[in-house]
């Protein structure tokens, strides 16, 4: 393919790191595990760090997390806001939980819902805020954690997109959250085959995910953790279940390759951007396409392409030419859940007018980026949509 979404970022360290954990027979979550969360805090400079098998499991695990804490946790009913752009499984553990959701529409031209639309939002119900920067873009979640803490509500980050973003002010998202969560699957800015990470400051978060992770045991806690009180009976203790937790436990193959790709991180977070400088310039400015308005840094998971409404464009064609020209294109993120039918399932009310989010269903597609130079690849891109919207 002339243009694929998605290669390997993996290099013979990778491969050597899977080798090494074959001939060490320790598959199953151990030291590996413990390294890469001990690693990937401290590269975002959180106190904790806790590994699971997806993404999707690291915000199911966030969510399960908040219900258990002693003071004040989420209850069932609890109104939660939350952009109308991204994917299923962000909002779905809100389903599972018996959450409600607030949504409210995005900014046509960051993709991500602003703080001044999330704090009009706010009602007596509201209880957290799940923000998502979409595509490596950063939203302005430094803004909006404060706004929660203004209102005392919890503030969760869906930072699956975007690690290695940064704002304008250089910190990184994924690390505003009480709870921020990462995705390592294939394409990804680290891949780890399947993969994922929640980062916390808060100890007691900490050991309700790690027990959440696994079984909903208490074998993962320190003996002094104030979530349970440990027995002089270790036969008890082996088997002790104190919540009604998953496993969603990550392997020691995913951990070992994630090592090694934390360590080129800024390398390939470098080489991403190259790439969308090249984008940038081809396509701003260009009123026909709106493209991602960069927020502070983005790590450019991917670029997005939303065919200008002001113009008859015919997005079939532009497809079909997309197609002919072997450029793979997908819809941005999961597109605008309120298009999708699973929504009939969720329990929800939306802030205002979502215009701009169903305008990036509608209109709206992403092609890929990794960490290689693609500058045929967009100059292509750019003829091909030149052409198409002719
Ligand atoms: C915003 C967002 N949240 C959650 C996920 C789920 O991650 P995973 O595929 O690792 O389960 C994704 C997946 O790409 C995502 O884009």
């Amino acid at each position: 393919m002339f243009y694929p979404l998605a290669t390997s970022t993996w290099d013979r360290e990778e491969l050597a790191a899977l080798q090494r954990v074959i001939d060490s027979g320790q598959f199953t979550m151990g030291p590996n595990v413990a390294a890469f969360e001990d690693e990937f805090a401290a590269y975002f400079g959180k106190k904790h760090a806790v590994m699971v098998n997806s993404g999707s499991s690291a915000n199911l695990a966030s969510v399960a997390a908040l219900f258990y804490k002693k003071d004040r946790p989420l209850q069932r009913g609890d109104e939660v806001i939350v952009p109308v752009l991204s994917w299923s499984t962000t909002y779905h553990p809100l389903q599972q939980y018996g959450l409600r959701f607030k949504f409210v529409d995005i900014s046509l031209e960051t993709l991500n819902m602003t703080a001044d639309v999330v704090r009009a939002a706010i009602s007596p119900r509201t209880r957290m805020i799940l923000a998502v920067s979409i595509l490596g873009n950063p939203a302005e979640v430094d803004l909006m954690r404060a706004i929660a803490d203004e209102h005392g509500l919890y503030f969760m980050e869906d930072n699956c997109e975007s690690t290695d973003a940064a704002l304008p002010n250089g910190r990184r998202t994924g690390t505003f959250g009480h709870l921020s969560t990462f995705s390592f699957f294939f394409s990804h800015h680290i891949a780890t085959m399947e993969g994922g990470m929640v980062l916390t400051d808060d100890t007691e978060l900490y050991h309700l995910l790690k027990s959440m992770r696994a079984h909903g045991w208490t074998r993962d806690l320190p003996h002094d953790s104030p979530l349970y009180e440990r027995t002089g009976s270790d036969h008890f203790e082996a088997y002790r279940f104190i919540l009604p937790g998953y496993n969603l436990r990550p392997i020691e193959m995913s951990a070992a390759v994630g090592r090694e790709q934390l360590k080129r991180l800024p390398t390939m977070t470098a080489r991403r951007r190259e790439n969308l400088a090249v984008f940038q310039k081809l396509f701003a400015g260009d009123n026909r396409f709106i493209i991602q308005r960069e927020h502070g840094k983005s790590s450019a998971y991917s670029f997005t392409v939303i065919l200008n409404p002001g113009l008859d464009v015919d997005r079939e064609r532009v497809f079909r030419m997309l197609r002919e020209a072997d450029i793979q294109f997908r819809m941005i993120t999961g597109g605008c859940i309120l298009r999708q039918d699973v929504r009939r399932y969720y329990d929800y009310e939306v802030h205002g007018s979502i215009k701009n989010g169903f305008i990036a269903h509608d209109r709206g597609f992403f092609v890929g980026n990794y960490p290689v130079p693609l500058k045929p690849q967009l100059h292509k891109l750019h003829e091909v949509l030149a052409e198409a919207c002719r």
